[in-house]
C-alpha cells in the first residue's frame, strides 16, 4: 500500500484554495454575517464556519429565510418568530435579543448592496467538541447571508407545476414545525422528484392527510370554491401561507371563493380539488397542474392562484409589513 504525502497547508495556503474553490463553481452570495467572525464580509471564500461547529457535523442548528424586495425586507417579524420557535423546540440558546438580530439581519443586507434577492440567517450550537451534545461553554453562532434567492423557470406560473408523492416519509410533527438544518427528508423528494421527471413531491402524512412540499406550502381550491390549506401542527407554518390566507379574505369578499379553512386534508378529497398551489417566500403561490400523472381540475393554471399572486406580490412591493433597508 502506498500512503499518499499529504499536504500540510499554512493559512495562507488554506485562504488560497478557498478562492480557487469559488473560481471553479461560483456562487452569488453578495454578504455573510457571521457573529464567529465579528463581522460582515462580501468575498464568498471566506464565508466559512468551523468544522467543528455542532450545525456542521450533528445538524444542531436552525434557520429562517426571508425576502428582499426593492430594497426592503419583507414580514422579518413573521420569520423571526418562527426562527424564536423553532431555537425553542431545539433547545438552542439565542446569543443575541430579537432587536439585535434584526439588526445584524438589515446591517448585512445594507452591506451586501442589494436591493433584490433573499436573507437567510442561522443559529448554531457551536463549535468546541465533536460529541452529541454541544460543547460545555460552546458559544451559539448567529450567521446571515444575502444572496440572489430561489428562481424558479417562468413555466411554473404560465403553465403549472408537476407533483409527485413522495416515497420518504414525512418528518414526525416536532422537526416538522421546526426550521431545523436536518431537511434530509426535504432533500430526498426534491431529488426523487427531478429524477421521475417532475417539479416536486408532496408529503402525505401517516393518517392519509396532505402534508407539504419540499420547502413550500400546499393548498386546495375545492369545487365548491373554499380555499384548503392543511393544518400547521405536522407540517412548517409557511410565512407565505399564514399571510396567503389572510390576504385571500379579500377573494372571498368579491366572491372568488367561497371560504377559508386550514383542517386536516385527506388526499382523496385533495386530488379532486378545482386547483392546488405551491405556497413558499421564494415561489409566491404557483399553480400545480398535476399531481401523480392526473391532471387537477381541468390540468390548468386556475384563476384563485393567478389571483393569490397577484395579492402576494402586491403586499410584498405596497403592503406594510416592511423594514427599510438604509443602503450607504
Ligand atoms: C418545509 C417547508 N415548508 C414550507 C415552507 C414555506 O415557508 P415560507 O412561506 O415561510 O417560505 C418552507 C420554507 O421555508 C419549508 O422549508
Amino acid at each position: 500500500m502506498s500512503v499518499p504525502t499529504l499536504p500540510r497547508l499554512d493559512a495562507a495556503h488554506v485562504l488560497s484554495a478557498l478562492s480557487s474553490l469559488r473560481q471553479s463553481q461560483p456562487v452569488k452570495y453578495a454578504a455573510f454575517y457571521s457573529s464567529q467572525l465579528g463581522g460582515v464580509v462580501t468575498d464568498p471564500a471566506l464565508m466559512v464556519l468551523p468544522f467543528d461547529d455542532h450545525m456542521v457535523h450533528r445538524g444542531h442548528g436552525i434557520f429562517d429565510t426571508a425576502g428582499l424586495v426593492d430594497g426592503r425586507i419583507y414580514d422579518l417579524e413573521a420569520h423571526l418568530d418562527r426562527f424564536e420557535r423553532s431555537a425553542a423546540h431545539s433547545r438552542l440558546t439565542l446569543p443575541l435579543s430579537r432587536e439585535a438580530m434584526r439588526d445584524i439581519i438589515v446591517g448585512t443586507v445594507a452591506a451586501s448592496g442589494t436591493r433584490n434577492g433573499a436573507i437567510r440567517y442561522w443559529l448554531s450550537s457551536g463549535p468546541g467538541s465533536l460529541e452529541l451534545s454541544p460543547a460545555p461553554g460552546a458559544a451559539p453562532g448567529f450567521f446571515v447571508m444575502v444572496f440572489p434567492g430561489l428562481s424558479y423557470p417562468e413555466r411554473w406560473y404560465t403553465d403549472g407545476l408537476r407533483v409527485m408523492t413522495t416515497t420518504y416519509p414525512i418528518k414526525p410533527a416536532l422537526y416538522a414545525v421546526t426550521k431545523s438544518t436536518n431537511y434530509l427528508p426535504n432533500v430526498l423528494m426534491q431529488m426523487e422528484a427531478k429524477a421521475a421527471g417532475v417539479d416536486n413531491g408532496v408529503f402525505i402524512d401517516a393518517q392519509g392527510h396532505v402534508g407539504e412540499s419540499s420547502n413550500m406550502n400546499v393548498a386546495f381550491v375545492t369545487t365548491d370554491g373554499v380555499l384548503r390549506h392543511p393544518k400547521f401542527d405536522h407540517i412548517l407554518q409557511g410565512c407565505t401561507s399564514l399571510r396567503m390566507l389572510e390576504l385571500a379574505r379579500q377573494l372571498v369578499a368579491d366572491g372568488r371563493l367561497a371560504g377559508v379553512e386550514v383542517c386536516d386534508i385527506p388526499v382523496a378529497q385533495a386530488r379532486a380539488a378545482r386547483e392546488m398551489l405551491l405556497i413558499g417566500s421564494s415561489v409566491k403561490v404557483a399553480p400545480i397542474v398535476a399531481w401523480d400523472g392526473q391532471p387537477i381540475g381541468d390540468g390548468r393554471p386556475g384563476p384563485v392562484a393567478g389571483a393569490l399572486l397577484a395579492l402576494l406580490e402586491a403586499d410584498m412591493r405596497t403592503g406594510d409589513r416592511h423594514i427599510d433597508v438604509p443602503f450607504a
